[in-house]
């Protein structure tokens, strides 16, 4: 078959977002409307591909894997070697121990800790509805989410002292896009954060050596030390860079879904209704219902935006040239807001994830958690606990925002551009 090059927007196009000081999200936009799912543009001297039609999503992603390898990740100087970031061999082995830990019985542990750490959240919004306190509901949102991955971790409830500890995680993340591109100017910019977060794991990682297990049994951190009694890769150094990844990658995707959530839930009130309506409490109606919120939150608002891989040779890519080097940019973002794809795109639908036959069904039109080899660990874990809290909350309380954001900030992930502040009627 013959190959075509990959259409390319006009130069001026990208000129003229360049000096309005656009956002990338508006420049990707652009490329696909007018050019389609496979569009190149140039920022420097190579071309960058941005994907967003479904068969190409799933070659890049699932098919061929080892064609569009992940480039050295922006979060390194975080995550470290963490399997995130982690390549060849090193990751292969990295995932296999962790995936055990994320799937079928390996799941279960977390049942309890899922549980507990969303009474914990319903008791806090019991008592903003009692005494009438604003509250901002995406702070809620990470308190919930950082208190299940630290319960799942090291079989403890977060304290409030690892709790201010940890507020260095999200200043480093959003310290991440504007730093040095140089490491070690990096690191020294946020070397006070990173001490603080270090100081943190290595506590952890010390506590979870000295007891076997915390009130709810082991955490994942037990298994990662017992790993390394028989795997010497398992370093200290390593432990604590699996230890940040999965706080990292554990919380701010999940509170960032569930806080767009909310704010979709505000306009469009009707759907918080139908989804109770769907079945009694505890039923497996009710409980599908929540999941296909979170479903069509996540697709308006996949937090993991964008995916960048690096073509590691030459390719053909639906019958496009792609040159070994290539940056390439697959966007759920825009995939999931194709009207190509779905139907009435900009509408808040739930319904498309539980009525047959109402949403595309190719694996590269809907991938919030990625797909293939490097599709997310924590798929199952983020819809457990992003379901189980809705569960507590949606019956009883529903907030009343005092303002809403205008708009998104697209940086790592994509995250509502200001605060959320709420009450609850009493
Ligand atoms: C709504 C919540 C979440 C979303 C939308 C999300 C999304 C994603 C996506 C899109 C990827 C693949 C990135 C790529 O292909 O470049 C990923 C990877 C990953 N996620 Fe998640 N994630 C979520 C929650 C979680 C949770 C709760 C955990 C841990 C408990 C987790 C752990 C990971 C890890 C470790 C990876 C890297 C896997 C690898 O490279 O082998 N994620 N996530």
């Amino acid at each position: 078959m013959a190959t075509r090059r990959v259409p390319e927007l006009d130069p001026a196009v990208v000129e003229q977002w360049q000096a309005g000081g656009g956002e990338l999200i508006d420049l990707l936009a652009q490329a696909r409307e007018q050019l389609g799912g496979v569009a190149a543009f140039r920022l420097g001297p190579r071309p960058t591909v941005l994907i967003t039609d479904p068969v190409a999503v799933q070659h890049v992603l699932a098919l061929h894997p080892g064609r569009y390898v992940k480039r050295s990740h922006r979060a390194r100087l975080l995550i470290g070697d963490g399997v995130l970031a982690a390549t060849g061999e090193a990751w292969q082995r990295q995932r296999r121990l962790l995936q055990s830990q994320f799937t079928g019985r390996g799941m279960r542990r977390y049942e309890q800790r899922i549980a507990e750490a969303a009474r914990t959240s319903a008791a806090r919004w019991d008592a903003y509805a009692r005494t009438g306190q604003v509250f901002d509901v995406g702070d809620e949102m990470r308190r919930f989410a950082l208190d299940t991955i630290w319960r799942s971790l090291t079989g403890h409830p977060l304290d409030p002292a690892t709790e201010r500890e940890l507020a260095a995680v999200p200043a480093v993340v959003a310290a991440l896009p504007s730093l040095p591109a140089d490491s070690a100017a990096a690191q020294g910019e946020v070397a006070a954060e990173l001490a603080r977060i270090d100081a943190v794991a290595s506590h952890a990682i010390a506590a979870a050596r000295d007891n076997a297990a915390g009130p709810d049994g082991p955490g994942l951190l037990h298994v990662l030390l017992e790993a390394a009694q028989t795997r010497p890769e398992y370093t200290d150094g390593l432990i604590r860079d699996e230890l940040v990844t999965l706080l990292v990658a554990g919380h701010e995707t999940t509170a960032t879904t569930l806080t767009w959530l909310y704010l979709l839930l505000d306009r469009n009130p009707e759907a918080r209704e139908q989804a109770l309506a769907a079945g009694a409490d505890g039923s497996p109606e009710r409980r599908q219902a929540i999941q296909a919120l979170v479903h069509e939150a996540l697709r308006f608002y996949p937090s993991a935006w964008i995916l960048p891989r690096s073509a590691a040779q030459d390719d053909t890519l639906a019958g496009y040239e792609v040159e070994e080097g290539t940056d390439v940019l697959v966007c759920p973002y825009l995939t999931h807001r194709d009207p190509e794809l779905w139907d009435a795109p900009a509408r808040f639908d739930p319904a498309r994830f539980t009525a047959p036959g109402r949403r595309p069904t190719h694996p590269g039109s809907y991938f919030p958690f990625g797909i293939g080899p490097r599709a997310c660990l924590g798929l199952q874990f983020a819809l457990r606990e992003s379901t189980v809290l809705l569960e507590h909350l949606l019956p009883t309380h529903t907030p009343s925002f005092r303002s809403t954001p205008e708009g998104a900030v697209y940086s790592i992930t994509v995250r509502p551009d200001g605060p959320t502040p709420a009450v609850l009627a009493g």
